[in-house]
C-alpha cells in the first residue's frame, strides 16, 4: 500500500477506506464514499470560515505563518521591496516571472496609457455625498466601470481578460484620487504620463495650481514599497471573494468590486483605519497598559494585531516599520508611532498575546505612515485596495484557467425543521417570542 495514503475506519459500519494524500491534503470528495447505507449522502467536511480547507492549488504567493515567510512567485517580500518597483512586482505576480528591462518598459507604457477614466466616471463620483466613505465610492465606481466596458463580460477570451486587467491596475489610483478630491471638494486632476505609478497617484491626489506636480521622491518610494507589500496574500478573505464571484463568470469589474467590498471590513483591510482610531483612543504611551488590560478582559481586539496564517511577526510589518522612519525624515515623526511601539512592546511580552500568537500585522504600522503623508484614515483601505488589485486579478486568472475549478457552491449542515404541516393564515397561533 502506498505510504502517501490515509486509512479511515468508519466505526458505524466497521468499513475501512484508504484515501490518497496529496500536498498534505485529502480530497473532500473522497469522503463521499463513506456511507452507512445506500440512502446515505456520504461524508462531508464541516469547516466554518475555512480554518483548515484548501480551496485551490496556487503558485502565486507562498506564506509560512510559523516562520513569518512571505514570497511572491518564490521571491522573498523583503528582497522585492528593496530592489523593485510596484509595477515590476505587479508583472511578477500576474505573469509569474520578473520582467526583463524591455518587458518592464513595455508594461509600464501600457499601464501608464490606461490611467485615464471615462468622463462619465466623474458623474458617478459627483453623485456621492461630500462625506461618503472613499471605500464605498471606490467599490461602486469600480463596479460602474462594468457599464463603460461591456465587452469585459467575455471572460473566456484571454486577450480581452488581459485588456481589462491592465485597465483595472491602471485606473485604481485614478479612481482613488477622484474619491479623495471629491471628499475635499477639490477639482479633479488628470493623470500625467510623464510620472511613475506612485508619482502620478500623488499628482492626481495633491496637485493644486502649479503647472506640473513634482513628487517628493522619498514619499513616492515609500508609497511604491507599501504597494509592493500589499500586492497579494494568497487566499485571504478578499482573494477568496474574487475567486468565488469570478467563478460565476461575472465580469472582472464587478468581481474586483466584490473583492474590494470584502477588503473594506474592519477585520480585513479596514483594520488600518481602525488602528488609527485605536491609537487616538489610547491617546498617550501612559494609557497603553490600561488599554491592553481592557483587551485582555475581552473588551474588543487590538486592531492591527493577529492573523489567521501568521503566528509570527508579519514580515510586511517589519518592512513598513523601516519605511516609516524614511517617511518621518521628510514629514516629521508621527507621535502615534511612539504609542504603537509601546503597544507592541507590552503586547509582545504579555502571556495573553504570546499564548494566542498575536503579533503586529501589515495593518498595524501602515496607517501611521499614511497619516504622516497627509492621508485621512478613511483613505487607508483605499491605499490597500490599489496595490491588491493585481493580486486579486492574478488569483482570478489562476482560477479561470484551472481545469479543476468550477462555480463555487459549498454545502451546509442542515439544523432546521423537518417537513412541517402548512397552517392557513387564520389558523395560526403566535410562536414563542423570538427576535424578529
Ligand atoms: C489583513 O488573511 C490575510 O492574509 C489578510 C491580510 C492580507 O494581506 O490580505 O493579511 C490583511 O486582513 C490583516 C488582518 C487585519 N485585521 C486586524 O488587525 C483585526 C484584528 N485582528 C483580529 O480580528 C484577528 O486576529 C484576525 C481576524 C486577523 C484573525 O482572526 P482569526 O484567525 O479568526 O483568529 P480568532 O479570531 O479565532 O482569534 C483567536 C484568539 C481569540 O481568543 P480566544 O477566543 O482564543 O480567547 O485570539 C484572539 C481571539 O479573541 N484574538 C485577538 C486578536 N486577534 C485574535 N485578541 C485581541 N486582539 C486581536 N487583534
Amino acid at each position: 500500500m502506498s505510504k502517501e495514503t490515509l486509512t479511515i475506519t468508519d466505526n458505524r459500519t466497521s468499513q475501512s477506506y484508504t484515501l490518497p494524500v496529496e500536498h498534505g491534503t485529502i480530497r473532500a470528495m473522497d469522503l463521499r464514499q463513506i456511507k452507512t447505507g445506500p440512502d446515505d449522502f456520504g461524508l462531508m467536511t464541516y469547516d466554518p470560515a475555512f480554518m483548515n480547507t484548501a480551496s485551490c492549488r496556487s503558485n502565486i504567493t507562498f506564506i509560512d505563518g510559523d516562520r513569518g515567510i512571505l514570497r511572491y512567485r518564490g521571491y522573498p517580500i523583503e528582497v522585492l521591496a528593496e530592489h523593485c518597483t510596484y509595477l515590476e512586482v505587479a508583472y511578477l505576480v500576474l505573469f509569474g516571472d520578473l520582467p526583463t528591462e524591455h518587458e518592464l518598459k513595455e508594461w509600464v507604457t501600457e499601464i501608464t496609457h490606461h490611467t485615464m477614466l471615462h468622463e462619465t466616471t466623474k458623474k458617478f463620483m459627483e453623485g456621492f455625498r461630500y462625506n461618503a466613505h472613499p471605500m464605498a465610492m471606490l467599490v461602486s465606481t469600480v463596479a460602474a466601470l462594468s457599464t463603460v466596458y461591456p465587452e469585459a463580460k467575455e471572460i473566456q477570451d484571454p486577450a480581452n481578460r488581459m485588456h481589462q486587467i491592465k485597465r483595472l491596475i491602471a485606473k485604481m489610483p485614478s479612481i482613488a484620487a477622484l474619491a479623495y478630491r471629491h471628499s475635499l471638494g477639490f477639482p479633479y486632476v488628470y493623470p500625467d504620463n510623464d510620472l511613475s505609478y506612485p508619482e502620478n497617484f500623488m499628482n492626481m491626489l495633491w496637485k493644486m495650481v502649479e503647472p506640473k506636480y513634482v513628487a517628493n521622491p522619498v514619499l513616492a518610494r515609500a508609497l511604491d514599497i507599501l504597494f509592493i507589500l500589499h500586492a497579494d496574500h494568497e487566499q485571504n478573505c478578499s482573494a477568496n471573494t474574487m475567486r468565488c464571484v469570478g467563478s460565476s463568470h461575472a465580469d472582472p469589474y464587478l468581481t474586483t468590486a466584490a473583492a474590494a467590498a470584502a477588503l473594506s471590513g474592519p477585520l480585513h483591510g479596514g483594520a488600518n483605519e481602525e488602528v488609527l482610531k485605536m491609537l487616538d483612543e489610547i491617546g498617550s504611551k501612559q494609557n497603553v497598559p490600561a488599554y491592553v488590560k481592557k483587551i485582555k478582559e475581552g473588551h474588543g481586539k487590538l486592531m492591527g494585531f493577529g492573523h489567521r496564517v501568521y503566528k509570527n511577526y508579519d514580515p510586511r510589518a517589519k518592512v513598513i516599520k523601516w519605511a516609516a522612519e524614511r517617511v518621518f525624515e521628510v514629514t516629521g515623526r508621527n507621535p502615534k508611532l511612539d504609542i504603537a511601539l509601546e503597544l507592541e512592546r507590552i503586547a509582545l511580552e504579555d502571556e495573553y498575546f504570546i499564548k494566542r500568537k498575536l503579533y503586529p500585522n501589515v495593518d498595524f504600522y501602515s496607517g501611521i505612515i499614511y497619516q504622516a503623508m497627509g492621508f485621512r484614515p478613511e483613505m487607508f483601505t483605499v491605499l490597500f485596495a490599489i496595490p491588491r488589485t493585481v493580486g486579486w486579478l492574478a488569483q482570478w486568472q489562476e482560477m479561470l484557467t484551472d481545469p479543476e475549478q468550477k462555480i463555487g457552491r459549498p454545502r451546509q449542515v442542515w439544523t432546521g425543521h423537518e417537513v412541517r404541516q402548512f397552517v392557513p393564515l387564520k389558523g395560526r397561533s403566535p410562536v414563542a417570542a423570538t427576535a424578529r
